[in-house]
């Protein structure tokens, strides 16, 4: 996003002359207009970078030109150039929105200088406009969450209401109801959301290494800590911290969190300063917490302490009115990851989702969208295109009954005729089920058209008629 296209607009004819040449000499592609108007026209055509204006030209007001830029191009830089050095244009100038400005007569190396700051300027915008694009798109995480049902209403409610407090949230709900997704809606949807959100796995990281990883440790603190390690606690500083699997969580490890959260303070292994943290805590786990406690293997007070606000996420088979639309965004999603226009469910497809339990809840049914869409040569996806769902099902599967096959393929073709400009769907579906029939019963005899017609159970006379009429080739003899 630098600066490429100057336009430059001055009565004088030898200022022009200057400018333009030393632009063009930099490589810029540089646009002269001898007034007001001019420029105008210019700019209606053209996007412009870079503005050069004189602020006394024939026709029209320097400082009009600059408002109108303003207005119409606001992307476009403008200085501004005046022959008086008063302070009154300088500030008018700005004031209207110049981006800078020169005064008659000026020397080329301050023009370069405001152009070298502008180009910074112009790099800068652009990186502002992505990172802004960057903001959205996390934001649109919030959004994200899939789900009208009741339930889901429900967790919404809870949601609104804490996102902005820093109570500490509990995540309870099985495999793939979106627990991880949750935690990040509250941090996003929080005032911690320029801060960073750090999250922690619990189960994927060996008991003894997880309280480093927490709270870090000094250089020296053990063989082996030849370095100063900040953990999760002291990166989440501020923002969130995502303790996923608490119930993976080790007893003394739970009794040393428990006291980090009610002090609000932590101390780095190894070190003896206590440090303050503001951290707010979302944890998760698709245990059944309160059975932990029960069997002494989560502490209870540390299990009041997390479990402020419980948020207990359905699991899918408990929202099946959610099903249709969550299977409509993760196509929408595939189809635009695998650059595909035309994809769809059949009803039967739809059917097979509502009806199927969903042990792995929307994870399950995003993997198997996903699968689908690359795996299927056809445009509509049916019930055979997910075989994994299928098990134990009368669907047809994949290498079952020939009519269960045909069905599929038939379904496919048929979705993508217009019905309503045929006249003899049923004769042509049935020639291209005729024809490779005969055929094959044809090689298997060698072309032996009367044991053919024994075979198929059918006249040798409408075998003959046959054969011609579906201009099927007969060969004689062979082995
Ligand atoms: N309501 C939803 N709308 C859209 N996508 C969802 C929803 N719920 C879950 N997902 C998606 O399903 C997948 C699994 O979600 P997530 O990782 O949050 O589940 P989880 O409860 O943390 O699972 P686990 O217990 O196995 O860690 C993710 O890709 C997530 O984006
Ligand atoms: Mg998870």
């Amino acid at each position: 996003m630098a600066i490429q296209h100057i336009l430059v607009a001055d009565d004088e004819e030898s200022i022009r002359w200057v400018l333009s040449k030393a632009l063009k000499k930099q490589g810029f592609n540089v646009d002269l207009a001898e007034d007001g108007s001019q420029a105008k026209r210019l700019a209606q055509k053209h996007h412009y970078d870079l503005a050069i204006l004189d602020i006394k030209m024939p026709g029209i007001q320097g400082l009009d030109l600059l408002k109108q830029f303003r207005t119409d191009y606001p992307e476009t830089l403008i200085v501004i150039m005046t022959a008086e050095a008063t302070m009154e244009h300088a500030v008018a100038a700005m004031k209207n929105g110049a981006y800078d400005y020169l005064t008659k007569p000026f020397d080329l190396t301050a023009l370069d200088a405001i152009i070298l700051k502008a180009e910074k300027a112009a790099e800068l915008t652009g990186k502002i406009d992505h990172l802004k694009e960057e903001l959205q798109d996390h934001y649109s995480f919030g959004r994200s969450i899939i789900g009208n049902s009741p339930p889901m209403q429900d967790i919404y409610k809870i949601l609104g209401r804490v996102a902005d407090s820093d109570v500490t949230i509990l995540v309870t709900g099985e495999s793939g109801t979106g627990k991880e997704l949750i935690a990040r809606a509250i941090h996003v949807n929080s005032q911690r959301l320029v801060k960073p959100l750090i999250a922690l796995n619990c189960a994927a990281i060996p008991h003894e290494l997880l309280e480093t990883e927490l709270f870090g440790h000094e250089r020296g603190a053990f063989t082996g800590a030849t370095e100063r390690k900040i953990g999760k606690f002291e990166q989440a500083d501020g923002g969130t911290l995502f303790l996923d699997e608490i119930g993976d969580m080790p007893l003394e490890l739970q009794a040393k969190l428990l006291r980090v959260l009610q002090e609000k303070e932590i101390t780095r292994t190894g070190g003896n300063q206590a440090l303050r943290v503001d951290v707010r805590i979302v944890a998760a786990t698709n245990q059944e917490i309160t059975s932990l406690v029960q069997e002494k293997r989560f502490r209870e007070d540390l299990y009041y302490r997390l479990n402020v606000v419980p948020i207990k996420l359905p699991a899918l088979r408990e929202r099946r009115d959610d099903i249709p639309i969550l299977a409509d965004f993760f196509l929408q999603k595939s189809k635009r990851d695998l650059g595909i226009d035309a994809m769809e469910y059949s009803p039967e497809t739809l059917d097979l989702f509502k009806s199927y339990n969903w042990p792995g809840n929307v994870r399950e049914l995003e993997n198997s969208i996903k699968r689908a869409t690359l795996l299927s040569p056809n445009q509509v996806l049916t019930p055979i295109d997910f075989p994994e769902l299928l098990e134990g099902k009368q669907y047809p599967h994949q290498d079952e009954s020939l009519e269960a096959l045909v069905a599929h393929k038939l379904e496919n073709s048929l979705a993508q005729m217009n019905l309503q400009e045929m006249d003899n769907l049923y004769e042509m579906v049935l020639h291209q089920i005729e024809r490779p029939l005969i055929n094959i019963v044809l090689q298997k005899t060698h072309g032996n058209q009367i044991k053919t017609a024994e075979i198929l159970g059918i006249n040798r006379n409408t075998l003959r008629k046959k054969i011609k009429i579906l201009e099927i080739e007969v060969k004689r003899g062979g082995r």
